[in-house]
């Protein structure tokens, strides 16, 4: 074992060897595991095939990184490219391609670190009357996370007054540094660590960087656990008693099994970001199969659009959504461009992200008698006077280039200049936590944090080291305006304090991945929205809330931005509905999520992006998550595991999926045809019918009336406009017909997007679902 890593550090060095005899890992999926076989019997064979590319059965043995046993049928291992190629032909083998080191990530990015303690709203607000209780908030549900690991000691993973651990769990509880089995119990049931492909490419981990065992170093996984099925802690409290209150977790009787498979980069600070190997991954969704999860959460995502044979999310997620695991994904922190989004599998529940109804407000005062809305959670207070006000730009060393001397780099302050003085900073490159600690560094005595154009009105609350407060765009050129036509500049930042039913809220964080769906466009993507902005949950003690080197505080609970934070979200309402409805299939559960999603925000309007302009479903996909609504659904659009093998016979990628599956011959079925909660078309030419069957879960007699906004220029026909049930289960199927209104033929722009809804209503639920519609 010590020559082989050795071996791969001198690789990672020399990386311009000749590459036809560089050793990478490559993942090699054969499918689904045929009959019964025993775990040996898989390694054996798994083995047979590397034997057969390999010089000696050694280099065979010592080459393999991991076998999938359960569920996955496939391997990951160490090879040349001429031994890939040579795999690849093989006839049982359905796919072979290299595991790319950088390729995934956690969804929070390091412009996201916060601090403070606050309640994620909806699920927090479930009334005693609410149908959800009958669910007893998630009891018993196994939700598994793909995580960094987890903070077993804080008080959200208490299992004070839980019952027995469910019958039908089979995972472990896996010892390491600072973790054993002592550390998991009734609430954490489970917890796994996967590191051998990040440590075939890195070679072994630096344990002063990360712990070798499913404990969290860095916070992320803690937060995202807790946010599924945190208990219910009372009167929590930031740094400076920031949102004191009770913090908990969606389905707070769920149980939680942690699969750490994200680590810290190398020679990297925590701050920016880590790295999760798919063959890592790959290893955790298999056993998480094997173990017997209901939900995976998992906050993780590609930087590039990846076709789903090569996505390892998409492959695993594929396998636990044909034993009915519910999947939910982060849509990605890379808005607000469009076409931005990853894991877009129609098997998936991709998550967008939005803000809840709670600011930290802290406003400017300045010279002029001018009162500038800010946000902070920082515990620093400044003396209530006037302090000289500067832009960044103009109390930078010298030698600083000019084109980032507003942006607060390290070390681009003079101390001579900005000494006492409050320093306005805009956001760009840096974290923005780290552009506070250089004023503070540089003696300045204040600082405001300006929104670049493309952050809009997104503030985030941050946890500053000194006095100093965000604000919108606008308001950074409001200020900037003050400054530069004012003799002597003076300002004052006002305290931050907690303000609660902020309107409006939600509206879309302009960091959220947007659609059109990239690899499958005829599936709308994300599914929904979720809580993103902001987020208090539980935080690990070995990290601090702004992870940045500089940063010794501890915190018990901390608040962060991403999608990351969405997602576990959905997994804990999944959690929920699972609890209540347990023969729900995945598709039913997310169908459900779906057409309840809410399109309002709390003045009554539709949704906004964070710059106030009407935000679409390729933000929000249907709408804000309602787990209450969604416990009732009255009908759902269901799918099975063969429904989804059909959708990829459309586009002829089943075969790298599920080669024991055979598509129908003549006709290849239309992707849009697949019974998905919502509907996309793009490049629509002529006329395009569509089937859709939704299945009655309400009560057993019922007549449901569609009503349909058409996207502008198209027209949407629904058939029968009237769809009469007599029974709970019974089904019926409708068509949508869609085409352009030949009058309106040029007032539609070719391949941009238009948006509309079709709704079925009995009078009680609203079963409404989105559709994207573009024109060839
Ligand atoms: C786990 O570790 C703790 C602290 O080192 C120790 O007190 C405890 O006995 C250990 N438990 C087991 C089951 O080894
Ligand atoms: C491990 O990480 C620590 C902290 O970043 C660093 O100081 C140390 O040099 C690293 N050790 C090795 C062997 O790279
Ligand atoms: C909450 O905690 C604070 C600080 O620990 C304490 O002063 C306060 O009395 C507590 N409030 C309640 C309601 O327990
Ligand atoms: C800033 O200017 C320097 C030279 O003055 C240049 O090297 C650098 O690429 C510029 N950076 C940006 C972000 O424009
Ligand atoms: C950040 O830095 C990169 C590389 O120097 C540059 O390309 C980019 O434009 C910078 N962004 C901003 C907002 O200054
Ligand atoms: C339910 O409706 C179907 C047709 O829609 C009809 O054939 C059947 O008799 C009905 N059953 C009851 C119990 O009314
Ligand atoms: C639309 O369909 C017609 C008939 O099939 C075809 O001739 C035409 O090229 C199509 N237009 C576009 C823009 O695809």
């Amino acid at each position: 074992m010590e020559n082989f890593h050795l071996f791969l550090l001198l690789l990672l060095f020399l990386p311009h060897l000749a590459s036809c005899t560089e050793k990478q890992v490559y993942i090699v999926y054969f499918g689904e595991h045929n009959g019964e076989k025993t775990i040996h019997e898989i390694e054996e064979n798994h083995q047979s095939y590397l034997f057969s590319v390999k010089d000696s059965e050694d280099d065979a043995k010592s080459s393999l990184v991991y076998s999938y046993k359960h569920s996955i049928n496939g391997f990951a291992a160490l090879l040349t490219q001429d031994e890939a190629s040579k795999l690849s032909k093989k006839e049982e083998v359905l796919s072979v391609y290299q595991s790319n080191p950088r390729k995934y990530s956690l969804h929070t990015t390091r412009s996201w670190e916060f601090a403070g303690v606050q309640e994620t709203r909806n699920v927090n607000n479930l009334k005693k009357e609410d149908l959800l209780l009958k669910s007893r908030y998630g009891k018993d549900v196994i939700v598994g996370m793909l995580d960094n690991g987890v903070w077993p000691e804080s008080k959200s993973f208490s299992d004070e007054g839980m019952g027995a651990i469910p019958q039908s769990w089979k995972g472990i509880c896996q010892s390491g540094d600072a973790f054993n089995s002592s550390n998991c119990n009734k609430k954490i049931i489970g917890a796994r660590y996967y590191i051998k492909g990040y440590e075939a490419y890195y070679g072994p981990l630096n344990r002063t960087l990360d712990y070798l065992s499913p404990r969290d170093k860095d916070g992320h996984g803690t937060h995202t656990s807790s946010t599924v099925g945190g208990r219910r802690v009372d009167n929590v409290s930031a740094i400076g008693g920031f949102a004191r209150g009770t913090a908990s977790g969606g389905a707070p009787l769920s149980r939680l099994a942690i699969y750490k498979v994200c680590w810290a980069i190398p020679g990297e600070g925590k701050e920016n970001g880590n790295t999760c190997f798919e063959e890592d991954m790959l290893a955790a969704i298999d056993d998480a199969i094997g173990d017997g999860v209901d939900v995976l959460s998992i906050s993780i995502g590609s930087t590039q659009p990846t076709p789903y044979n090569e996505d390892g999310i998409a492959i695993g997620a594929l396998h636990a959504v044909k034993r009915n695991i519910v999947v939910a994904c982060s849509a990605g922190n890379s808005g607000p461009g469009p076409s931005t989004l990853t894991n877009p599998a129609p098997w998936i529940i991709t998550v967008g992200a939005s803000s809840v109804d709670r600011k930290f407000v802290a406003p400017v005062l300045l010279g002029s008698g001018l009162k500038i809305e800010g946000e902070a959670a920082t515990p620093h207070k400044l003396e209530k006077k006037l302090y000289p006000l500067v832009y960044a730009a103009q109390v930078i060393n010298s030698d600083e280039p000019k084109n980032l001397s507003g942006q607060c780099l390290p070390g681009s302050l003079s101390p001579k200049k900005t000494k006492g003085k409050i320093v306005l900073c805009l956001r760009g490159n840096g974290t923005r936590v780290g552009k506070g600690g250089e004023v503070k560094r540089a003696g300045g005595i204040g600082f405001i944090l300006g929104n670049s154009k493309a952050n809009g009105n997104e503030l985030a609350a941050d946890a500053h080291f000194l006095p100093a407060t965000s604000v919108t765009y606008e308001n950074a050129l409001k200020i900037l305006k003050y400054i530069s036509s004012t003799k002597a500049p003076k300002a004052y930042i006002v305290p931050s304090k907690t303000e609660l039913d902020t309107k409006p809220a939600p509206f879309m964080a302009s960091f959220t991945s947007r659609g059109p769906n990239t690899i499958s466009p005829n599936i709308l993507k994300p599914d929904i929205t979720a809580p993103g902005l902001n987020i208090l949950a539980a935080w690990s003690e070995a990290s601090s809330p702004t992870k940045l080197d500089i940063d010794h505080r501890v915190v018990k609970y901390n608040i962060l931005s991403g999608t990351s934070m969405s997602c576990p979200h959905i997994g804990g309402a999944s959690a929920l509905l699972k609890a209540i409805h347990h023969s729900w299939s995945s598709a039913a559960i997310r169908s459900a999520l779906v057409t309840s999603a809410e399109l309002n925000n709390n003045e009554g309007k539709m949704i906004t992006d964070a710059s106030g302009n009407p935000a679409d479903p390729f933000q929000f996909g249907s709408g804000h998550f309602a787990p209450t609504k969604a416990a009732d659904p009255g009908l759902i659009y269901d799918a099975s595991y063969t429904d989804y093998l059909l959708f990829l016979c459309s586009s002829n990628e089943v075969q790298n999926l599920d080669s024991s599956f055979k598509c129908p011959k003549n006709n290849s079925p239309s992707p849009s045809n697949l019974n998905y909660p919502s509907l996309a078309i793009p490049k629509l030419n002529g006329t395009v019918t569509i089937v859709r069957t939704v299945t009655n879960v309400g009560s057993s007699k019922s007549v449901y009336f569609v009503s349909v906004k058409s996207p502008l220029g198209i027209s949407v026909k629904i058939s029968p406009p009237i769809l009469y049930f007599n029974r709970t289960g019974q089904k019926k199927s409708f068509t949508i017909t869609v085409k352009r209104q030949s009058e309106m033929t040029d007032t539609i722009e070719k391949g941009k997007y238009g948006f509309g809804w079709y709704t079925w209503f009995d009078g009680i639920h609203v079963v409404r679902s989105p559709m994207a519609v573009s024109v060839a």
